[in-house]
């Protein structure tokens, strides 16, 4: 039986100090993606040593990849070069990692042996025909589910040809899933996205100095290329950071410094959405790693106001969300958030499992389809459940900093997957936060 991590926080606290926080786990991914298919040795450090990074980790290794570390962020891939992978004999399991799974499913489409692709119960819960659609318009031969989702068996030994696709959803999943198909497929593949998504796979192909080009909203590869290896400095993730700069917001007296964070612009919606609202947000140390902006983040407390979130920084702070409703629960004033129907497919149904905990918590938060209107006030106490969601656990942890009574949060084993030592770190911060094992 696996074991219930419970979160029990007491009300109140002050943030200080400074801390870098995990490495970037989309980064961490791509990573070993790239570094697997290049031609020599790549040597990263920051690496997320959490489970979804260490999914796709364990992958390769299952597909012949000589991998050493992870050993303090420390990863050294001997890359196989574009040919090299080799077929696992049993699935790859992908655990909670979305990631792993959608970006996966373009890079073997194209391989000379077939795979199965599997994960746990959210993941299997999760919609993949947007990444089999497209990929079977290439040619790819993938098996889902009836629902469309999880397990996938792809076949090998499939020609793909490159296509020209307009995505229906503002999905970096999705792009980076056809981009890693196109290196395998015949001519060019151009992914058109409807809104600017996170752009590391072209960033680090780049860096892997393979051609791609990008105009306005289209980006495209052409297969036929290597990737050469490369080293990577994988900076702090601001998702990961973000839990502290609403934290340090919203609780009176804080004042911290997160290091070496990445601000790749397609990554900060959250820092503009608690500025709008009134954040004091401070960049400082401002340089660039591995192809990535990064900066250390200085953030001080300040009456937050409520806002209409502008539908443009929603792909920019899509993960964010948890947190964000807290912030705005604490805000001066009513935030309303829409065109953001993608929170409802993420590990869970965002919308759904933030409203009914901030109900608990007696704050007046209503779901709409797209989104969420929370009026700001005080936060009260409560029991609430994450549903082995890691960032909702992580936001109601924050919103202990602003209740009157203690929050307990069950289900929080999956915190792990994205934020290994955020109990010891929100601690050392200022948080009193206790875990307990069942
Ligand atoms: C990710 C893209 C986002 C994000 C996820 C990581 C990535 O998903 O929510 O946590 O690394 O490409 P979508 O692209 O599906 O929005």
């Amino acid at each position: 039986m696996s074991t219930s991590i419970t979160f029990e926080v007491q009300p109140g606290g002050v943030l200080k100090g400074q801390a870098r926080v995990p490495g970037d786990k989309s980064i961490s991914h791509r990573s070993i993606m790239l570094g697997s298919i290049a031609e020599g040795v790549t040597h990263v450090s920051g690496f997320l040593e959490g489970e979804d990074a260490l999914a796709t980790l364990n992958g390769f290794r299952a597909m012949g990849v000589e991998i050493k570390g992870p050993d303090n962020g420390k990863v050294t891939i001997h890359g196989v070069g574009m040919h090299g992978l080799k077929g696992s004999q049993d699935p790859l399991d992908l655990g909670n990692s979305g990631t792993s799974m959608r970006l996966l499913s373009g890079l073997l489409a194209g391989q000379g042996f077939d795979s199965t692709l599997i994960g746990d119960e959210s993941l299997s819960k999760r919609p993949m025909k947007r990444v089999t659609v497209p990929l079977e318009e290439m040619g790819a031969e993938i098996a889902v589910t009836e629902n469309g989702t999880a397990p996938l068996r792809i076949k090998g030994n499939r020609k793909l040809n490159g296509i020209n696709y307009e995505m229906p959803v503002a999905s970096a999943q999705v792009k980076s899933c056809l981009l890693l198909a196109g290196l395998y497929a015949s001519g060019e593949t151009s992914v058109t996205e409807p809104a600017p998504t996170r752009d590391h796979t072209e960033r680090m192909l780049a860096g892997f100095s393979y051609p791609l080009s990008r105009n306005g909203s289209q980006v495209t590869v052409t297969s036929g290329g290597k990737l050469v290896a490369t080293d990577i400095d994988v900076p702090a993730d601001i998702s990961s950071a973000a839990f502290f700069m609403v934290g340090a917001s919203i609780a009176p007296g804080s004042d911290i410094t997160l290091q070496h964070v990445g601000i790749n612009p397609t990554r900060t919606g959250v820092i503009d959405i608690l500025k709008l609202m009134g954040a004091d947000i401070e960049m400082t140390n401002r340089k660039t790693a591995g192809g990535e902006p990064v900066a250390d983040i200085r953030i001080r407390s300040s009456q937050l106001k409520g806002i209409d979130i502008p539908e443009e920084l929603v792909p920019l702070a899509i993960d964010e969300f948890p947190v964000i409703f807290v912030a705005a629960a604490c805000a001066e004033g009513q935030t309303r958030l829409t065109g953001a129907e993608e929170l409802r497919v993420k590990e869970s149904d965002r919308i759904q499992v933030m409203a009914d905990g901030l109900k608990i918590l007696g704050v007046d938060a209503e779901p709409t389809d797209d989104g969420m209107i929370v009026q700001g006030g005080s936060i009260g106490g409560g029991e609430v459940i994450s549903h082995g969601d890691h960032r909702i656990a992580m936001a109601f942890t924050i919103a202990g900093l602003r209740a009157n009574q203690p929050i307990t949060i069950h289900d929080c084993e999956n915190v792990n997957t994205s934020f290994p030592g955020f109990v010891e770190l929100s601690r050392n911060f200022g948080i009193n936060l206790e875990k307990g094992v069942r």
